[in-house]
């Protein structure tokens, strides 16, 4: 059994506290609301509840998830991995590329599992589409895309990018299997000075795939999308879907030897596999606790999230070069 901490229980938080309550043992909570602390007191009273941090780094705490906001994500999970606990930790665990660089080094020196909490990449729909992609049968990929917009929560402290872009860049990514090679973003806050609420996103991989995001609560539709353009076939998961998550379009051009050369397009079938509807998030909970009892990779997860940072780091950088031209 493994025991495990958490840091900040809020609305997020709760649902890791209650997976990791029916999953294994939580051992303690912490959180810095004195209000929540006492929800959390009759919510789980055999846990230590402790407004203090170094309170989870005790020896009878195997692993730490941190659930806080953003900017505390990177000290917290620095100060868990230093006391040799294992870690899952929000995303994006950092909000720089070398902050996530040191928390790998870290977990890798002491032995530790660093876990992102890549939500989606979970998510049986995208599972599915990884499958599409690596058995081949969507043939050669050429480009991937994600659409996140929606009339939605108008922040004011992370720009669309951040907020909306963290899902589908671990997707894309997830399902290109390389490090993008250059990435633009292009942006504009009309609501808030600073704040993008529209995100335009692209990248170009080694290999030529191409990718694009389109990121914005400043929508009349609400889509929760990816799609992949392959050579014979394309797919799309569609989260906004009930049963119909992923669909799988038999359709691509082709160049018969009867049309000389010229471009023809061959439409066939659309179909949509059956995807079984675990919740994502037991799903991610439970591929932690199985990376800590010693099952596969410790740090693929975590080497991963630092592409993810990366690429979020120089997409900010280029939302910014354009915005100060
Ligand atoms: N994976 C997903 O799909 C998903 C969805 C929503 C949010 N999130 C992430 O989860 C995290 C939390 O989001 P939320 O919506 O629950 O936010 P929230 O503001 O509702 O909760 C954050 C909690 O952390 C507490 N806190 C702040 N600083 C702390 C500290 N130093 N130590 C202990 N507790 C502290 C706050 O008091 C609050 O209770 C964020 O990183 C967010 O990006 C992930």
């Amino acid at each position: 059994m493994t025991r495990v901490a958490q840091a900040g229980v809020g609305q997020w938080g709760k649902n890791l506290a209650r997976n990791f309550d029916e999953l294994g043992e939580l051992v303690a909570v912490c959180d810095v609301d004195e209000v929540r602390l006492e929800e959390l007191r009759k919510r789980y009273p055999l846990a230590r509840v402790t407004p203090d941090f170094d309170e989870l780094l005790t020896d009878d705490v195997d692993a730490v998830v941190v659930a806080t906001p953003v900017p505390t994500h990177y000290e917290l999970a620095r100060r868990a991995l230093e006391a040799g606990k294992h870690v899952l930790v929000e995303k994006p665990p950092a909000m720089r590329g070398a902050e996530m660089e040191e928390l790998v080094e870290l977990a890798e020196e002491r032995g530790c599992v660093l876990m992102p909490g890549h939500l989606l990449l979970y998510h049986p729909g995208v599972q599915m589409m990884k499958e599409l992609v690596v058995s081949g049968a969507l043939g050669d990929v050429l480009c991937v895309y994600g659409n996140r917009q929606n009339l939605g929560t108008i922040r004011t402290n992370e720009n669309a990018l951040w907020s909306l872009g963290v899902h589908d860049l671990s997707v894309l990514l997830y399902l290109v299997d390389e490090e993008p090679a250059e990435l633009w973003a292009h942006g504009h806050a009309f609501l808030n000075p600073g704040v993008e609420d529209v995100v335009f996103c692209y990248l170009l991989f080694p290999s030529g795939k191409i990718a694009h995001m389109h990121l914005s609560w400043l929508d009349p539709h609400k889509i929760r999308r990816i799609t992949v353009v392959g050579r014979d076939k394309m797919a799309v998961f569609d989260d906004m879907e009930l049963e119909r998550k992923v669909t799988i379009y038999d359709k691509a051009p082709e160049q018969p030897t009867t049309t000389y050369g010229e471009w023809r397009t061959r439409t066939g079938d659309i179909y949509s596999p059956k995807i079984p509807n675990t919740e994502p998030l037991r799903l991610e909970c439970q591929h932690f606790l199985r990376l800590v009892a010693g099952e596969g990779d410790p740090l693929r997860a975590a080497r991963d999230g630092l592409v993810v940072v990366r690429a979020l780091e120089q997409l900010q950088a280029s939302l910014e070069a354009v915005t100060a031209a």
